[in-house]
């Protein structure tokens, strides 16, 4: 019996040397420690047959065995760890390889939009201003002829920090502190954020861009606030869009006009993007009123001035055929890289 053990000790320490995977030390471990059925437990039932004399003896041998078997196991299983470990680590880098082009940013869609309409009039010598987006209410009505009670005030929605203060609610404010800053004649483009109480859709948001335009001089007439913006929008749009005019109200200019162009889908003829009317509103504009002249210390009999306000989300919408204005601001990669 103790030549049955020794030749398993040694069979079992021989194997678990040469064994090569995790697995295979399982089913080896099973296979002589297992409770039922075990290789070294089948030796060890000889035991109860033998002279209680011997019994001892051999029951210390069994004993020194098994744990020459366990450590035999225990060392196997911790080179086949440590050899898991090293691989792993041993991983090689081609180094000659080239990296691929790095990922990067780019100009936002908006800032684009808004880059070409500012390179457009500057290249016609328009001086590019900008005003504050906390405005005091002053600037933001009366200062444009819409006293305290005027019902403009309520249609503009606006974000009240303070009494007296607000977020602008258009550039308007600019037409005012660029006069009061400068003498006549002016030309200036004013680009920038304006906010207004507005329910978040498709076509509306609570913070949008306006560009303003607004020039003062001897002579200017109706036709050259005509001739600016049909030209910017030929140059936004191309060569084929046409421009109108159409008769509108606002407080501080007179007359006034809604800006429209031709709606690129239908070329003008009625669809679905344009709602079938075949024209797009671009913003508002006309002649800045004599009273806000006034108020800027321009003598109205001797200056008149063009001005008109463009929301730069919707050119960029109607340019690209956009058609949500949330895109603009939720800085999916999809969306932006498709204007790279
Ligand atoms: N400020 C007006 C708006 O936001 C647009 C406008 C600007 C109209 C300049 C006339 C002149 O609706």
């Amino acid at each position: 019996m103790s030549d049955q053990l020794q030749q398993l000790e040694n069979e079992v320490i021989a194997r678990a040397a040469a064994v090569t995977s995790l697995d295979d030390l399982e089913a080896l471990r099973t296979e002589v420690l297992g409770r039922k059925g075990g290789r070294l437990s089948l030796v060890m039932a000889g035991l109860a047959k033998m002279p209680p004399a011997e019994r001892a003896a051999f029951g210390r041998l069994a004993n020194d065995a098994k744990s020459r078997i366990e450590s035999a196991l225990a060392d196997a299983r911790s080179r086949l760890e440590n050899a898991a470990v090293e691989g792993s680590l041993a991983r090689t880098y081609d180094v000659t390889l080239t990296a691929g082009p790095p990922r990067t940013g780019s100009v936002h869609i908006l800032r684009r939009t808004l880059d070409d309409v500012v390179a457009f009039f500057r290249s016609r010598g328009f001086a590019i201003v900008t005003g504050p987006e906390v405005e005091t209410e002053y600037y933001n009505f009366e200062a444009l002829n819409i006293p305290a009670d005027h019902p403009a005030r309520e249609g503009l929605d606006t974000f009240y920090l303070d009494p007296g203060t607000l977020l602008r609610a258009h550039t308007s404010p600019v037409q005012m502190r660029t006069m009061e800053a400068y003498p006549p004649p002016i030309a200036i483009l004013a680009p920038g954020k304006c906010y207004r109480r507005d329910s978040l859709d498709a076509r509306h948001s609570f913070q949008f861009h306006q560009i303003e335009g607004l020039q003062v001089d001897r002579g200017i007439t109706f036709g050259h606030l005509k001739g600016f913006v049909s030209d910017l929008c030929r140059h936004l749009y191309g060569e084929n869009r046409r421009t109108r005019f159409r008769p509108s109200y606002f407080p501080f200019t007179e007359p006034s006009a809604e800006v429209d162009v031709s709606c690129g889908v239908c070329d003008g003829n009625g669809c679905r993007t344009c709602g079938g009317s075949g024209w797009l509103e671009m913003g508002g504009s006309g002649m800045v009123h004599p009273n806000v002249l006034r108020m800027a210390k321009y003598d109205p009999e001797i200056f008149t001035g063009w001005a008109f306000g463009l929301g730069v989300e919707r050119i960029a919408m109607v340019r690209h055929g956009i058609d949500d204005i949330r895109l603009f601001v939720e800085n999916d990669p999809a969306f932006l890289e498709q204007f790279a």
